[in-house]
């Protein structure tokens, strides 16, 4: 029977040889063990059961804390599945009951809230690529629908397979964006031992900016001439390239984007700045989360909705370089996205005639 309200006490019979006090238990896999007689009281247990179960070695009768929950499955007998727990400060444990010698039971304690935690964030990832990957898929099913029913229709049929188009590439894009974040994210600090040549890396970023602009904006490259990253060029390139093209997205034609690469107290900093559409403060602090828009694709002008894992992939590149991103906006006026690395990344470059020493400092 099940009795919330009225947990069943639980009381020490008999003592660990030690009475050592209670502490917390060491790694998140230790296991909590405790031997209780047929009643459920208790007659030996580890520390580690102590501090999940919150209960004293002294001695002394002691009811389990927030064991209601405890006292309901003690009481239903039902051990066939082990029951979970959640507990003060939000820690979730996992309890099992098995039989043990002399009608004696056995109850094992495990701290599982980092695997439910892990389990949550599984199962967040998956309703949110699926629900992304859904519209485009509609879209594409629609139109293919339509074509097949409406018979040939030379006229359309450019405008549906451009449609088409669009939606696989949206898809495309969507993949492509979460296998290079779980890429960064499964891999380990970026090495230092890699050098990357900045000035080749800006006329490049340079050179994709025209590409991207088509000539519709001012593009102003203002680097500091001397020293280097260390750290691996592709992540890298990939985190700029982001910014860039965002600037350029989200500026509108006649604006300015400038990209400036200077040491500074600490280290050194890319920055990107634009001139552009900005960003309404209370969208700042969740644009670097996986999927956040402040625009909607759906709602979005045609060829302006990306995947909205741009900077989630920025973000993930420069944590691994110990990197910082600062973003500032004003919606209207513009924004700047400020990559700040630390004194290890930076060095000086092989070409250069002054090396810049405080850097190293
Ligand atoms: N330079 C910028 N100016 C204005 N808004 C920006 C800028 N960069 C990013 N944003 C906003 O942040 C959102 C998230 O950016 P991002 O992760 O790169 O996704 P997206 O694929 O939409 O570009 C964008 O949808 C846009 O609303
Ligand atoms: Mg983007």
């Amino acid at each position: 029977m099940k009795n919330n309200n009225n947990p069943i006490a639980l009381s020490v019979v008999g003592s660990h040889k030690n009475h050592e006090a209670v502490e917390r238990p060491r790694g998140a896999g230790a296991t909590g063990m405790a031997v209780l007689d047929r009643d459920y009281r208790i007659i030996w247990c580890n520390s580690c059961a102590q501090a999940h179960l919150g209960f004293a070695a002294n001695g002394a009768r002691h009811r389990l804390c927030g064991d209601s929950q405890l006292g309901a499955y003690l009481a239903a007998g039902d051990f066939s599945k082990p029951l979970q727990v959640e507990m003060s400060g939000g820690v979730l444990l996992a309890i099992e009951l098995l039989p043990f010698i002399d009608s004696q039971w056995l109850l094992l304690s495990r701290d599982v809230s980092a695997s439910a935690k892990l389990e949550a964030m599984r199962r967040n990832f998956v309703a949110d690529t699926s629900h992304e990957l859904r519209a485009p898929l509609c879209v594409l099913t629609g139109l293919v629908e339509t074509m097949s029913e409406l018979g040939p229709d030379p006229a359309r049929e450019q405008e549906y397979l451009d449609l088409m188009g669009e939606q696989c590439k949206r898809m495309r894009n969507i993949v492509d964006g979460l296998l290079e974040l779980s890429t960064l994210e499964a891999a380990p600090e970026a090495r230092v031992e890699e050098r990357i040549n900045v000035t080749s890396l800006l006329s490049r970023l340079r050179a994709e900016a025209e590409v991207l602009s088509g000539g519709r904006h001012r593009i102003v490259l203002d680097a500091q001439p001397g020293f280097d990253l260390l750290g691996t060029e592709r992540d890298i390139t990939s985190a700029l390239s982001n910014l860039v093209a965002n600037a350029i997205r989200y500026t509108q034609p006649g604006g300015e984007v400038r990209i400036v690469w200077h040491a500074s107290s600490r280290g050194a900093e890319f920055i990107v700045e634009d001139t552009g559409v900005g960003i309404d403060a209370k969208h700042i602090p969740l644009l670097t989360e996986r999927f956040y828009r402040v625009q909607k694709a759906s709602q979005g002008r045609r060829g302006t909705g990306g995947a909205g894992l741009g900077l989630a992939i920025v973000k993930a590149a420069l944590t691994k370089h110990q990197a910082a991103l600062e973003i500032s906006s004003e919606a209207g006026k513009g924004s700047r996205f400020i990559a700040r690395f630390p004194a290890q990344r930076v060095t000086p470059s092989a070409s250069a005639s002054s090396p810049v020493s405080s850097l190293a400092a």
